[in-house]
């Protein structure tokens, strides 16, 4: 039983990224977010249907950021140097990637023993095109079954940024588990529900992300599917992600102390009570009125604001706190599929930085908040002729 907690208003799907004449057409939705008492899972009272998010049009590529490029490839090669600690290595592991993007993780990977699950089929051509198989669907039982049969039991299932997207986690979990050998592990990524409540991010939630994860919920949620969380591991992507390793229930050997670890630190968060995030509630509310002051006195000051980053994030947040073109001049973003369009609902124009970052910006709201070591690093310019970032995370401030 999921009860309501926050109400995000009208939100169109937040990487459709759309031209003039495709307004009259937008598609919107009611964007609200429970909790689900039994299970503790923090997931939306209404799920888009993910066709509308996930097709041949999709705008967002893992490779854009240099900071994604790394974390994959760090993680590959930690990955690379511990697998012959499972006892699967000695029979040339099979490596599936779901929901493989760009292909940003498994090009760190050989295509012989690697294989791929993309529905967005922009991205299925050119993974495929760089020579791994890639099946071009959304991940289900029966699509685990159809990879059984054609390459046999993976050892290693990965995915990162996925499984928070997929309305059916129980489907999701039980065809992870019938495709996973006996000794096999799953590793995922999500953005982490605990730092969402401490950075006060709540653009977290978009279409995109019918579930924000505790390691409380998704432990109930996997082990009534006969699998286990063995490890977690805190990382800093995404604003603030957890990796789970995760193996079937009745081969597991050990648990590491990560786990209980992450699962206290929670419980401490009140993550379990459904008044945490009331509490939530009342803090995206005075976050939204903040932003808005902040906005309309750098308007009446005169100040040329500009938007870094077209982000899903930032869908949410422009259209909850109603910020349009009075507000933000125009959002410059490096991906070629999002540039001379406009934002989803908001309608703010996207041009490339070369052609926006310059001296006329006096400040940037930060659509990219999570790449802020990336972005200072990159615009050190900007904050040396007195360019200021603008960011609502922790609070509504200026960088
Ligand atoms: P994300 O927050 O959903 O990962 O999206 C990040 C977006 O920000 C993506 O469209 C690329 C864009 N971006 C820039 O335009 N400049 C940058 O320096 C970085 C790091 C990202």
């Amino acid at each position: 039983m999921k009860k309501e907690f926050l109400n995000l208003g009208k939100q169109p799907i937040a990487n459709g990224f759309l031209c003039e004449k495709e307004i009259k057409n937008e598609f919107f939705f009611d964007l609200k977010v429970g909790f689900d008492k039994e299970t503790k899972l923090v997931t939306q009272m209404e799920y888009v249907d993910p066709s509308l998010m996930f097709n041949e049009n999709y705008a967002y590529r893992g490779s854009m950021s240099i900071t994604m490029k790394e974390h994959f490839k760090f993680f590959t090669k930690y990955l690379q140097g511990i697998l012959p600690q499972f006892p699967f290595y000695k029979r040339n592991p099979k490596v599936l990637e779901i929901g493989s993007n760009d292909g940003v993780f498994i090009k760190n990977w050989d295509y012989k023993y690697t294989f791929a699950v993309e529905p967005c089929q922009n991205f299925t051509e050119e993974t495929n095109n760089m020579g791994y198989k890639t099946y071009a669907s959304f991940w289900d039982d029966h699509l685990s079954d159809l990879i059984l049969k054609e390459e046999g039991p993976m050892d290693l299932i990965f995915a990162a940024n996925c499984i928070c997207h997929i309305p059916n986690l129980d489907e999701t979990f039980r065809a992870i588990k019938n495709l996973l050998s006996d000794d096999g592990v799953f590793i995922f990524e999500d953005p982490s529900l605990s730092e969402m409540i401490n950075n006060n991010s709540y653009d977290q939630i978009y279409d995109e992300h019918p579930h924000i994860f505790s390691i409380i919920a998704l432990k109930n949620i996997l082990e009534r599917n006969g699998l286990t969380i063995i490890e977690v591991n805190n990382t800093t992507v995404h604003g603030g992600s957890n990796r789970i390793w995760v193996q079937k229930t009745k081969d597991v050997k050990k648990i590491d102390v990560s786990v209980e670890d992450n699962l206290q630190h929670e419980r401490i968060l009140g993550l379990d009570k459904f008044e945490t995030f009331e509490r939530f509630a009342v803090r995206v509310s005075q976050s939204k009125e903040d932003l808005i002051r902040i906005l309309k006195q750098c308007k009446e000051e005169g100040k040329k604001v500009i938007s870094y980053g077209a982000t899903s994030k930032s869908t949410t947040i422009f259209n909850y706190c109603g910020i349009d073109k009075e507000l933000i001049s125009y959002i410059t973003d490096t991906t070629p599929e999002k540039q001379e369009k406009l934002c989803p609902g908001m309608h703010i124009p996207i041009i490339s930085p070369q052609k926006g970052f310059n001296e006329t910006v006096d400040y940037a709201y930060l659509g990219a908040w999570n790449f802020i070591n990336e972005i200072k690093h990159k615009e050190k310019e900007f904050l040396q002729r007195g360019g200021k970032f603008i960011t609502h995370v922790p609070i509504v401030k200026f960088i």
